[in-house]
């Protein structure tokens, strides 16, 4: 997006992340930014921000865990990201008004900078549009809230006496960070974000005025309020009350907080669409759902990557599901594992419509399953075709194969389609039955109407039609006698 002041003028926004701090409560190796929310690292929440808001650059400050944090992200740049990423090191970490002040290089004179931090995961791109907008391009706009218990944040100090009703409008003086702060002002309720918007042109030569004479010896970004109010410059407070969207993450404890918030947030989105989820307490979405109407999930399911669900989907309880497309009507019984590839459509997981998966079924990349196809209990299926109707209702394995309408694949059946050294694929034509406990050793064809005999090993073609019968002769020993102990 751009920003447009009161002359009309346009300006491009740029967005600074603040992501060099250690997380030393996280008690993690991993780099604070890096631990996920929603199956999505912190930073990439953030990032993902910048890119809904239309950022023209985004410029990450990192530090603790850096190359980890660049590579982790390596990905979201490039020209299909939208937006142009620069990483900027911050080393030592000597406050947040430090960070930004290595970012002073990348940042075009002529934009609008929102700060934002790494570890602030659900900042909703429209509060920020919001927050620019109050900035108008030429002043210094702070997101704020009020927390009933505001130990530790930075207050916000307004000129004058709160008022008894209505908005704050009184003008905002400083932000004093709570170690700062006397007993007067930590009684101040409303705090400030860690997130502001402010023309580039202005904010430079402010970073350039910061020291840290201060209670923690840091070279405070919060200090930019008080040369703002020097400079005549308006400094405006946008409230909100959503305190979700302004969380910070510093332990295991939070994150899990946060994550429960969110999953709930999704959890509701997809209920006012109309999808009745058992429980919307125990469900969890890590990526993006997309349901037809009448659909039915039951507890403690995960969704993960890109899933959509056809009218009428029932999902069992404990599923896992990724990366799949599931057909009308199609109902997956409980402790079913749905596991797509992420990558391309090729690699995902299709159902058709009628299907009836599980329980206790796993369905890997490529596993692409026509109508009615019914896959029973301890029944896994990699890269494998199964047209409409095709049954294997048990223990069974289905690899690097294409299977034709309304074949039956017996219990305990496998396509053993490695040869320890490279991958085969096996064809089961339309109507072939394959009895219990079979072997089709790939490369192999079954040819259509076929049967195979139980307990076979099918190593060569076999013709339409015909039975095949690949096993040991039965012989049988009349009245034979077992030896006896001596
Ligand atoms: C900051 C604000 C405080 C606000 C609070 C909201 C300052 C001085 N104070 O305090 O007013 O209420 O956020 O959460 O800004 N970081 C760096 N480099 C550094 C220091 C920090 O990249 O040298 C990053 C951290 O990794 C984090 C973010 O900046 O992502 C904020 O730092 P943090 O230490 O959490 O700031 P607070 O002291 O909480
Ligand atoms: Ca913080």
């Amino acid at each position: 997006m751009t920003a447009t002041s009161k002359s009309g003028a346009t300006q491009a926004v740029d967005v600074v992340i603040m992501a060099a701090g250690k997380g030393t409560r996280m008690k993690s190796k991993l780099p604070k930014v890096l631990h996920r929310l929603a199956g999505r690292a912190l930073l990439q929440h953030v990032v993902d921000t910048a890119a809904a808001l239309s950022a023209r650059r985004v410029v990450v400050i990192t530090g603790h865990g850096a190359i980890e944090v660049e590579a982790a992200l390596a990905h979201s740049t490039g020209a299909g990201a939208g937006f142009d990423m620069k990483f900027v090191r911050q080393e030592p970490q000597l406050g947040t008004g430090h960070a930004v002040q290595q970012a002073v290089p990348a940042l075009p004179d002529d934009g609008v900078v929102v700060v934002l931090s790494g570890d602030v995961p659900l900042t909703r791109p429209e509060t920020l549009a919001q927050l620019i907008a109050a900035s108008g391009g030429d002043k210094l706009a702070l997101l704020t809230i009020d927390f009933a218990d505001p130990a530790g944040y930075g207050r916000i100090v307004r000129q004058g006496p709160r008022p008894a009703a209505g908005a704050d409008v009184r003008p905002v003086l400083s932000i004093v960070e709570h170690k700062d702060a006397s007993a007067e002002q930590r009684a101040i309720t409303e705090v400030y974000s860690g997130i502001m918007a402010v023309p580039v042109a202005r904010l430079k030569p402010w970073l350039a005025r910061l020291d840290n004479k201060n209670a923690q010896g840091e070279y405070y970004l919060t200090d930019v309020v008080k040369f703002a109010v020097a400079d005549g410059v308006g400094v405006v407070a946008h409230k909100i009350d959503d305190a979700l969207q302004v969380a910070g993450i510093n332990s295991p404890v939070q994150l899990a907080q946060l994550e429960r918030a969110y999953q709930l947030q999704q959890a509701n989105v997809l209920m006012e669409q109309g999808v009745r989820l058992a429980d919307p307490a125990r469900f969890d979405l890590r990526g993006e759902l997309e349901c037809a109407q009448d659909v039915e999930i039951d507890v403690n399911c995960v969704f993960e990557g890109q899933v959509s669900l056809g009218e009428g989907v029932k999902i069992g309880a404990n599923c896992v599901i990724a990366n799949a497309s599931i057909g009308a009507g199609t109902v997956i019984h409980p402790y079913t594992h749905i596991e797509g590839g992420k990558l391309g459509a090729k690699d995902q997981v299709e159902i058709g419509a009628g299907a009836l998966i599980g329980p206790f079924a796993r369905l890997r990349p490529g596993a692409r399953l026509g109508e009615q196809v019914h896959i029973g209990n301890f029944v896994e299926v990699k890269n494998a075709t199964l047209a409409a109707g095709a049954k294997a209702n048990h223990l069974a394995y289905l690899g690097d194969s294409s299977v034709g309408e309304r074949v039956n694949f017996g219990a305990g059946s496998i396509t053993a389609n490695y040869d320890g050294a490279n991958k085969h694929k096996t064809v089961i034509e339309a109507d072939v039955h394959i009895g219990s406990n079979c072997v089709l050793v790939a490369p192999v064809t079954i040819g259509q109407g076929g049967t195979v005999g139980g307990g076979s090993t099918v190593t060569k073609d076999t013709a339409p039609g015909a039975l095949t019968v690949a096993r040991a002769k039965q012989v049988s020993i009349a009245n034979w006698k077992r030896p006896q102990k001596k």
